[in-house]
């Protein structure tokens, strides 16, 4: 009885150690550092999307864009720049620890936690274009968001936006 005890508590006390491992997985500036370029929309090493900021504070515009939609079709429940409400949790810490796959799914098919008498609910956005069409830039915000890439509020200078950003949009919104 005591040695099992003594066990869980082991168990317990290892937790941290094992905590490394997720810290290791965690996104941070470096890892989401823009590498490489394609009409105007950065990528990591991974090759997953990413944020750029220049010097003077001009960001991509996926990332000036991607706080406009945020802040049209997100911020009521998750709260402005990503800091969460009592409702919804804060984007900017979740951004940290998932991959552009699992925000990509969450976002189409919604999710619902039903646990504890709760019942919060994230909608289904896939047959939203005004947010399917800007998952990425949704994605790129947020990600910049989460490694303190950029500061609160409106990104105050923006990058033109691309030639390929405007045919993906007029494509997505007319299709
Ligand atoms: C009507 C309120 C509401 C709106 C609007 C909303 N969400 Fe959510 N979202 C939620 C709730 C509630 C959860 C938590 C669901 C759960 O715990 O399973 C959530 C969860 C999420 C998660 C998973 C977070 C985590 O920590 O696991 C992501 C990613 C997300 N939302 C992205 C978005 C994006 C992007 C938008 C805008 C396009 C958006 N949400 C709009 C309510 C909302």
């Amino acid at each position: 009885m005591f040695f099992a005890k003594a066990v869980s508590v082991l168990a317990l006390v290892c937790l941290p150690i094992s905590g490394a491992g997720l810290a290791h997985a965690q996104d941070t500036k470096e890892k989401a550092a823009a590498v490489k370029e394609e009409d105007g929309k950065w990528f990591d090493a991974d090759g997953n999307p990413t944020y750029n900021i220049k010097d003077d504070g001009t960001v991509d515009w996926y990332t000036f864009s991607g706080y406009r939609r945020y802040h049209s079709d997100c911020h009521v429940c998750h709260g402005p720049d990503g800091v969460g409400s009592s409702y919804a949790p804060a984007l900017a810490a979740t951004m940290k620890n998932m991959d552009y796959g699992t925000f990509l799914s969450i976002v189409a098919e919604g999710r619902k936690n039903l646990s504890a008498g709760k019942e919060n609910v994230m909608p289904a956005f896939g047959d939203n274009k005004n947010v399917y069409c800007y998952m990425d830039d949704l994605y790129i915000y947020l990600r910049a968001r989460s490694v303190d890439g950029i500061p609160r509020g409106r990104p105050p200078k923006k990058a033109d936006k691309p030639q390929a950003a405007k045919d993906a949009e007029a494509s997505c919104m007319g299709g």
